[in-house]
């Protein structure tokens, strides 16, 4: 990482709010709505941010944990009473076994993902769903991202595919939302002008801003929703 975190700057908190992420709360409900039945359900909002998505989970009727290593956030989320708590999704203080869903948005790009899908499997109950939403890569990536962000580690689909069905999920359903991510992107445009300008907001320097213009054009990100369920391994 070169500069801050892309999610926790000024430029992204001004246009996204609260989900930190394209899709917001439309595709927040898209993968409940896939989960099925959640009343009364043990949910993780694994990289929870600032508890967007916590807030769902709730109306929807799960019991929800929220984990994340950013502590403004989780002060955030405390001061909404969401139920949070400080870890890395590659180590989750939690037992083997327990949860019925893990909804984790926007978060795993960032994470070590191999780590991360071995602790998602591992925590939930045999059935239980994994509710994926993260940047996938459509293009080629040469050099290295000067932000760190959900495009840094995105990978094609089909690498995503074989990363969670590697890790012992049965893959339900996987659908393709880039709409969201251009229409991000065009909010993006709307404030700052150009992406040009919305990067030279977030990182201050006109050369880190052409490098991340170079990055995101070579990457072509696209953006994913995946259910899967945990299966016997
Ligand atoms: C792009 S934000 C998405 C936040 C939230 N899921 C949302 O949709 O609003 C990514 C989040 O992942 C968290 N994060 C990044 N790496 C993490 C890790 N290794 N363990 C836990 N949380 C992590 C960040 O602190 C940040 O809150």
């Amino acid at each position: 990482m070169r500069t801050n975190e892309l999610y926790a700057s000024a430029p992204v908190r001004a246009t996204l709010g609260r989900a930190l992420r394209p899709g917001g709360e439309k595709l927040t409900r898209r993968m409940l709505e896939l989960a099925g039945p959640l009343q009364g359900a043990l949910a993780l909002d694994a990289g929870c941010g600032c508890g967007a998505s916590l807030v769902l989970l709730e109306e929807h009727g799960a019991r929800a944990v929220g984990l994340d290593l950013n502590v403004g956030f989780l002060r955030e989320c405390r001061g909404r009473q969401l139920r949070v708590a400080r870890a890395d999704l590659a180590e989750l203080p939690l037992s083997d076994g327990c949860l019925d869903l893990v909804l984790c948005e926007c978060a795993w790009n960032l994470t070590d993902k191999e780590r991360a899908l071995a602790e998602f499997f591992r925590v939930l109950r045999p059935g239980g769903v994994l509710a994926l939403a993260d940047i996938y890569a459509r293009g080629y990536r040469a050099g290295e991202w000067p932000v760190r962000c959900c495009f840094t580690q995105a990978t094609d689909l089909q690498t995503v595919m074989e990363q969670v069905a590697g890790a012992g999920f049965e893959i339900d359903v996987v659908e393709d939302h880039t709409e969201f991510l251009k229409k991000t992107s065009a909010d993006f445009v709307f404030r700052h002008g150009s992406l040009h300008g919305f990067w030279q907001a977030v990182t201050g320097e006109p050369d880190l801003a052409v490098a991340a213009c170079e990055a995101s054009k070579a990457t072509r990100p696209g953006l994913f929703l995946m259910m899967a369920h945990a299966g016997g391994k």
